[in-house]
């Protein structure tokens, strides 16, 4: 039987896994459902989400990464155990596991995951880099002696990093991702149209008519269901794209100004490098309408999203499995 590596992304809203030679095998929503009187563990992924909101109140489903960092280590190990066990149930040897883990994450929390992972049958288990997950899984050769930049806008966080040589050269990260833009809008609708609509709900007006700078989007309307906080009820309203650009906006600003401070603070030889190949941008956070226009606006430099934005640092993980059987050492060693 053939030796398999895996990729794991271990992220904020969604867990990724990638099977080399095979492809994406895993794609949930990293919640987990626990009965707070007992402990107990009722569901991970997708039935945990389905559970949330419709079961009695001691049964809670939680996140265990929240803003890109581990708010809950033992929900995490769970997490890791129940998807590497899913995963190599069908193979009969062990596997080889890489993962990659929000930047933000301290190293004892990584070595929770890490210790999951070997618990949960890994044969090998190594910590990657998101940024050097996400180039390598959208196809960029990050072996040269160039600076390639790298912004992976994801469910909690945006991570800025400038790569070369295999390596983070600089990298920074910011509270300006997906869930914030939710929040965002939740926030909007409450203070001008008095009404409160759920996380859900805000998301999918995101998806739908949500740009972060004006002209990007043709004027479009959306049905909203929600609770009027004049009356208490339910009510319908409907919510245009271009009442929610200008609040999008402003927040979208704090990631560019985030930008343009670590291109200040890049060499100049890497900050040529940049702006002759453009800025990469990865993560579901990225498919915001309007994004790639509003940092190439505000930098100068080009701006364009990943072919693969949501599913490359699951696949570049794994990729960088390979890399380190070259002497690339990315191991849970390394401080962050
Ligand atoms: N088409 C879309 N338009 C706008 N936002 C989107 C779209 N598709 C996904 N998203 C957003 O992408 C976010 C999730 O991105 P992703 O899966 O990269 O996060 P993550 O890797 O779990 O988080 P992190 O990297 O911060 O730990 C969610 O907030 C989701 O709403
Ligand atoms: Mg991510």
């Amino acid at each position: 039987m053939a030796n398999y590596d895996i990729g794991f992304d271990l992220g904020t809203t969604s867990i990724i896994i990638y099977v080399v030679g095979k492809g994406i095998v895993v794609k949930e929503p990293s919640v987990i459902a626990v009965n707070q009187k007992t402990g107990e563990v009722l569901a991970i992924g997708e039935k945990a989400q389905e559970m949330a909101g419709k079961t009695p109140a001691h049964i809670v489903a939680k996140r265990p990464l929240e803003n890109g960092v581990i708010s809950d280590i033992d929900m995490t190990e769970e997490v890791v155990k129940y998807f590497i066990r899913k995963v190599s149930s069908s193979y009969v040897v062990k596997p080889k596991v890489a993962i990659c883990v929000p930047s933000s994450v301290t190293n004892v929390e990584s070595r929770a995951a890490v210790n999951a992972a070997l618990s949960a049958g890994a044969r090998k288990i190594f910590l990657v880099e998101e940024p050097i997950a996400a180039a390598l899984g959208s196809g960029i050769d990050i072996s040269k002696p160039r600076g390639r930049m790298v912004v992976d806008v994801g469910g909690g966080t945006a991570d800025i990093a400038v790569i070369s040589l295999n390596d983070v050269v600089l990298s920074t990260s910011v509270k300006c991702a997906g869930t914030q833009f939710d929040e965002k809008i939740i926030n909007y609708v409450r203070l001008n149209r008095k009404v409160l609509i759920g996380e859900r709900t805000a998301e999918r007006v995101k998806k739908e008519i949500g740009a972060v700078m004006e002209g990007v989007l043709p004027e479009t309307e959306m049905e909203v269901k929600g609770r009027s906080l004049e009356t208490g009820l339910p009510v319908k309203i409907t919510v245009s794209s271009s009442e929610l650009t200008a609040t999008l906006n402003e927040f979208a600003m704090s990631m560019v100004t985030t930008i343009k401070g670590i291109l200040e603070k890049t060499p100049p030889e890497l900050v040529g490098d940049i702006w002759e190949d453009g800025i990469m941008l990865t993560g579901g956070g990225s498919l915001i309408k309007g994004l790639p226009e509003l940092i190439s606006k505000e930098t100068g430099v080009r701006c364009y999203v990943s072919e693969t934005p949501i599913d490359c640092v699951a696949i570049g993980t794994g990729m960088a499995l390979d890399l380190m059987e070259d002497g690339y050492s990315i191991n849970y060693d390394r401080d962050y």
